[in-house]
């Protein structure tokens, strides 16, 4: 009998102190020559997203893994569906973006009921409800609240105006990438005076959002000379959006963001933005090298950190034949 048959056995028949304990430990996870692996992507409706799914499924040939991807499409509530499926459909190991901090609470519990263990990919949960090394295994992704931080940092440094009115367009609200974007750029950015942040509002990450949303705030805040956007797609369409108002990205607007992509590349190339802070797609050789780990039987760090670059003027044609 393997632990996590084990761990369910003890836990149905409600075993004393034993079981506690049992029931303490993460589920282990057997070595296999190959494994079921649940990927439950949030959704498909950007170039970022596409380059993660995409990772995982060139993963699983080289890792050799039985690969089931579902896409949430932009539900909290399908994807903790698409979670319960997986874990219907018996699968070993979990890779989970969590859309949103609160919403995906439950699937991690469910799945740690289950006995499988658990990685949060990208994205994480609010701790105060759900832990690495308890709940689940870890979390493997960058640091959001550093990567505001920075283009915050490089807005102060590179900003030639004496008064910046600043527009921020925020991701997915109740997502951790916004929440800490957000807290890192307002942090920083408060530390100089010449700046002063006159609207956010959610973009949810999209392209098409974004632009609307920009075109709304651009009426109400017409003196608006920095866009802060929290990826690359909502800087896309705040670009759309100042062009169509005879604005001039790049030149009375200083667009700058965060994710690496090609089209955000091409606008630094092309002088519409200023800066983006890399958050890399592309988790799925990370994600097969800390499974292998785990089921050597090594403890794993809660944060498996990933280190992101930054893109402007200096590099950015350097790197845009490998962005997505
Ligand atoms: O969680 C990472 C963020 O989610 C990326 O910045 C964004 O483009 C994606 O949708």
């Amino acid at each position: 009998m393997n632990r996590r048959v084990l761990l369910l056995a003890a836990t149905a028949l409600g075993f004393g102190a034993s079981s506690m304990a049992l029931a303490q430990s993460l589920p282990p996870l057997e070595k296999k020559d190959s494994y079921t692996v649940g990927f439950a992507q949030m959704e498909s409706n950007n170039p970022w997203r596409i380059a993660e799914t995409k990772s995982f499924h060139d993963t699983a040939e080289a890792c050799n893994w039985n690969l089931i991807a579902t896409d949430a499409a932009g539900s909290a509530a399908k994807q903790v569906a698409d979670v319960d499926s997986m874990i219907a459909q018996g699968i070993d190991v979990l890779f989970l973006p969590p859309r949103e901090e609160k919403p995906l609470i439950p699937a991690v519990k469910k799945a740690r009921a289950a006995g499988i263990p658990t990685f949060l990919v990208d994205r994480s949960v609010d701790p105060a409800a759900a832990r690495p090394g308890e709940d689940f295994v870890a979390f493997l992704g960058s640091d959001f609240i550093d990567q505001g931080r920075r283009v915050a940092e490089w807005t102060i440094e590179n900003f030639k105006g004496d008064k910046g009115i600043i527009v921020q367009l925020e991701g997915t609200t109740g997502s951790s990438p916004a929440n800490d974007r957000k807290k890192g750029f307002d942090d920083a950015i408060a530390a100089d005076d010449r700046f002063e942040i006159v609207a956010s509002q959610t973009g949810d990450f999209a392209r098409d959002l974004g632009r609307q949303v920009m075109e709304t705030l651009l009426q109400a805040h017409p003196d608006v000379n920095i866009v802060y956007a929290h990826n690359d797609e909502m800087a896309i369409g705040a670009i759309q959006a100042l062009e169509l108002a005879g604005r001039k990205p790049g030149d009375d607007v200083l667009v700058v963001s965060i994710d690496g992509t090609r089209d955000a590349l091409q606008a630094i190339i092309d002088g519409k933005m200023g800066v983006t802070v890399e958050s890399s797609p592309f988790f799925g050789p990370l994600a097969c090298e800390v499974m292998n780990r785990y089921a050597d039987g090594e403890e794993i760090e809660h944060w498996v950190q990933v280190q992101d670059r930054i893109f402007t003027q200096g590099n950015a044609a350097d790197h845009i034949d490998e962005a997505y």
